[in-house]
Parts: C-alpha cells; structure tokens; sequence
C-alpha cells in the first residue's frame, strides 16, 4: 500500500488564510510524486462533506490539479478524502480522514508533513506521530520538509535531457539535476552551510537577548526571507522599497525599509504600502522629506510608521544625534498621520572594521550619539520602541550598545570582504559563520600555462578579490563582459578545459543583482530553486527599482 505523501487543504473549516498555502502543498505532492514515480502519490482534500457531495470527483481533481499548476498526471494518482466532520483544526481533519479511509490505513496516526515525505521516501511508516501540529508549525517546517534523498545517483551531462531543464525547473522536478548539469556561471547555495548560518544567528541573538530583523539586500530572496522568520526573526530590513514591496507582497510581515523615500514615486510607493500593509515600516532623515510624506499621507488619509534615521558614524545618511534627532522625532509623533517608532542608527564603518576589538570600539564609538539620541527622545516623554541598527559584523557586540535590534544581513551566504575582518577567536579570518553561497562556473579555454579562461566576467560579477573555493593559490581577474581568468605561479595547477570552479564572491550585496536565481544544492544534487527579487509579482530582476 503506497503510504500518502501530500495534502491539499482547499477549504479549512476553520478561519484565517492557510499557510503554506494549498498550492504550495500542492507542489509538494509533485515534487514528492516525481522523486519516486513508482510509488502512489495521493493529493488528499480536507473539505467538508457537504462540499464534496456538490463537487465530486473527477471535477474535483482536475480542478485542484489545475490549481496547483500541474499539467499533467504522470506519476499522480489523485483521490479525494473528505472529513466527516467540521474539525476545530484543518489538519486534526486530515487526521480523522486519515484513520477513516483506506488509502491512509498504512499510516498508524497522524504525521507532520516531513514525518509524511519521510514516510513516502522510506516506503515504510516510521518515526513518532506529531501531536498537535497547527498550520503555524507547517511555516517553520517548510524549509526543512525535503528529508535526504536516499539515491542520489550522479548523472552523466550527457544524459541530461537539457530540453526539459526549464519545464522541469518550473514543475520542481529536480531528479538527475545534479551540479554538473547546470548552465554556468549561476550561483549555487549549499543547503546546509546556510541553514546552519540561519540557526546560528538566531540562537546568538536570543542569547544576547536582541531581537532580528534580517536584512534582505544580500539575498533579494523571498524563500530566504521565510527561512529567517521560521527562525524567529521579527520582521526583515530593506534596502529599496521594490525588496520591501517583494517582501510584504508575498505575505512576510513587519518589513523595514532603511532609505527615506525622496522621489514623488518613492513617497507614493511607500504610502500604498504603508496602507496595504499596516506592519511596514520605513526612515525619515530629514525635516523636508517629513513635510513631504506627512503631506502625501494626509491626502491618502493614510498611517504610516515612521523610525527617524540618525547618524551613526557613517556619512551616507542619518541626521545629526542630539537637539536636530529630537526634533525630528517630535515632529513624526505630534502628527496624526505618522506613528513615531524609533531610531535607526547603521553604523557601516564598524561592520567592516577588522579585528574584533578594534571592530566592538569603532561600533561603541558610532552608536554612542543614537544612544544618547534615544534617551533624548524618552526623556521628551516619546517612547522609543525600536532602535535598530548593527550588522553581521557586529553581531555579537552591538546588544551592548543599547540596540534593541539586529539587521545584519551577510551572514547567511557570507562573501570574501566580511571573511577577512577576522573573529573573536581568529584575528585574520571571521569564521562565524561559513560561505554557504558560490558562484559554480566552468573553465572555456585552456591554452597558455599558468592560466585558465572561465566564463565568470563582468556580466556576472567578477572581482579580482574574489577566491577560488578549495583552491587558495588561485588568483580571479576579469577578461571581460563573459570572460574571467584563474591564473597562479606555481608549475601547472590540475585545472582542464570543461572543469567546473565555484567562485567565492567580494561583495554578495551587488554580485547577487546578477543573477535571477539560487540553485539550492544538498551535496550535488540539486533540491530547489528560488527566485532573486520576483515571485508572482509580474515584476522581477535587478532592474525592479
Ligand atoms: C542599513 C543597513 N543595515 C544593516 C546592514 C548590515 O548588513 P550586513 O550584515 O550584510 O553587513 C546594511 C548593509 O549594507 C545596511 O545598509
């Protein structure tokens, strides 16, 4: 009997949205399905009867099928399980379903869906039920939920039908998508390195007691962002506001977008977004662009919250600490159409500042004047909820400097010019957290000694302090728009033409503005995608300012 490996929640008999949502899960069945086209995949639906009795089946399998994307059945076997009752709780439905239908009669009791994949994969029941599993649970789950493929069979390129790579990508079906199959230069991230990053930060700050809100600008990803959440970041930071329109239009809450909007686009943007999205939160740094949105806002009749950006040792932005900051600040909460909520005070010198005690100096020294700011403002009689600042530089310092928020951005990939600050416990590398992104690019040609051409050049980000992984001696230069060089001195390096290399880049921030996806690697073998700056939004890519 082929144990049951997916669901589609279409209608919850309890309120509020679903999340995942049901074509997500959807999704899952087919990836699910594809992974082991041998076995049965069931899509079970949690409806109540009285809605299955009014669509029965096969129009309802078609149609959750279509919406869900899936062209065709290959390898899917649909059935439909109704709940007998109006359950408190979608998946407690799922549940009773479960032990009251045959298809199910292999699994002893109720799974998570992990639990549910493993079970598929093993082709046997295993592991302990998960009592009480909501849908919030189903969030943090999501991004463990692929279990270790157990065959991973590396393939020839030869044998990769390269005609489908796009089809298949677009269904998830990633079986045979191993790394040597991919087009290069794309950008590759190592699956468990960057959950480990994620881990890592989450529990250093809980430790520290300050809270996280991410910054997105170094990953410009959507899946990324929901990784972090899972992990208990409060909200996410931004960079522009097309990364915080991205953000808060795919459903992720408490955004904060770091650059006062200065153009008429920017203000409305920020306004509209201020009105669909109660949570978001954006900077003023200056008493003219206060009197502009104050004025937009009026006539939208519109509430936005507003921090106000001082300065914190960098001069990029940020009005002076002191009497100029309050008065900033009492001019945002004495009007009826902004919500003061604190300071932002980025101190971009300190993050990059080498060595560890020379870098907790330079970010006491740039945080002193936001944190005199701050009490400024309170002793006003202004509560001060959020001052939000630091980097992942400063990641275990700044909780001494009074921030009550972390934005630090980096460390989830890590790129070569955070490695060289150095650690607390090793002053010439920064060790922290581990470079869990690469860009994968292949060597073209191969004729002089000493040298190797790479298709890694100026259209894809190429820096002459970018390094090679696993290969030290290895120096990177620019060859031109598709053209890069790997050179080195000593005697003949192993490189061949046809060789893969996987570059580590200077500065993640830009080099990720070029490229329009992360290929998600466990080992070589490929187990997801996910989109750079674009999902559903009809908009996408670099140039979505
Ligand atoms: C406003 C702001 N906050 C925080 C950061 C910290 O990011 P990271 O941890 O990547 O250094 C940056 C990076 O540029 C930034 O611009």
């Amino acid at each position: 009997m082929a144990p049951l490996v997916a669901l589609e929640m279409v209608r919850s008999p309890i309120a509020g949205p679903l999340t995942p949502a049901p074509t997500e899960l959807c999704k899952l069945a087919t990836v699910a399905a594809v992974r082991n086209p041998s076995k049965e995949a069931v899509i079970a639906s949690v409806v109540p009867v009285s809605t299955a009795v009014a669509e029965p089946e096969p129009a309802r399998s078609a149609r959750v099928l279509a919406s869900a994307g899936i062209a065709e059945r290959r390898a899917l076997k649909v059935s439909l399980v109704c709940a007998e009752s109006e359950s408190p709780s979608p998946l407690q439905a799922i549940a009773s379903a479960a032990t009251t239908t045959r298809e199910f009669s292999t699994i002893p009791a109720f799974y998570s869906i992990s639990k549910w994949l493993a079970v598929f994969d093993s082709g046997a029941p295993v592991g302990t039920p998960t009592p009480g599993v909501n849908c919030s649970n189903l969030v943090v789950m999501l991004p463990d939920i692929m279990p270790p493929f157990t065959a991973t069979t590396k393939t020839s390129p030869a044998g990769f039908p390269y005609a489908e790579f796009e089809a298949r990508i677009a269904r998830r079906d990633f079986r045979d998508m191993t790394r040597d199959v991919l087009p290069t230069p794309c950008m590759i991230v190592d699956e468990a390195l960057f959950l480990r990053n994620v881990k890592f930060m989450a529990d250093q700050t809980k430790a520290a007691g300050i809270a996280l809100r991410p910054h997105v600008k170094v990953h410009k990803s959507v899946d990324v962002a929901k990784v972090q959440l899972a992990h208990g970041a409060i909200g996410l930071t931004c960079a522009t506001i097309a990364e915080a329109e991205l953000m808060s239009r795919s459903g992720l809450q408490n955004v904060m977008w770091t650059k006062q909007p200065a153009s008429r686009n920017a203000i409305v943007r920020a306004i509209a977004l201020s009105i669909e999205d109660p949570t978001f939160l954006f900077v003023i740094d200056d008493p003219l662009v206060f009197h502009w949105v104050q004025q937009a806002a009026a006539a939208a009749d519109a509430q936005v919250r507003v921090l106000v950006s001082v300065f914190a040792g960098m001069n990029r932005q940020g009005i002076e600490n002191g009497q100029p900051a309050l008065e900033l600040a009492r001019k945002v909460a004495s009007s009826k159409n902004m919500t003061f909520e604190g300071i932002m005070a980025y101190s971009g010198v300190a993050a990059h500042t080498k060595t560890f005690e020379n870098r907790r100096e330079q970010s006491a020294k740039d945080l002193a004047g936001p944190r005199e700011t701050v009490e400024l403002i309170q002793k006003s009689g202004i509560p001060v909820n959020i001052f939000s600042g630091g980097s992942t530089g400063t990641y275990n310092m700044d909780h001494e400097n009074g921030l009550t928020e972390l934005e630090a951005g980096s460390y989830v990939f890590m790129d070569e010019r955070y490695f060289i600050i150095g650690g607390k416990d090793d002053p010439a590398t920064f060790t922290d957290f581990a470079g869990a992104l690469t860009v994968l690019s292949t060597v073209d040609s191969k004729h002089h000694p000493n040298q190797a051409t790479i298709d890694y050049g100026n259209k894809a980000g190429v820096r002459p302090t970018d390094k090679v992984k696993g290969m030290p001696g290895l120096t990177v230069s620019s060859q031109g728009a598709e053209y890069g060089l790997l050179s080195w001195k000593d005697g003949d390096k192993d490189i061949q033409l046809g060789d893969r290399v996987e570059i580590y880049c200077t500065v993640l921030d830009d080099s990720t503005s070029y490229y329009d996806r992360y290929y998600v690697a466990r080992g070589e073998q490929i187990v997801d995608i996910w989109p750079i700056m674009g999902r559903d939004t009809g908009r996408s890519g670099a140039a979505w300012r």
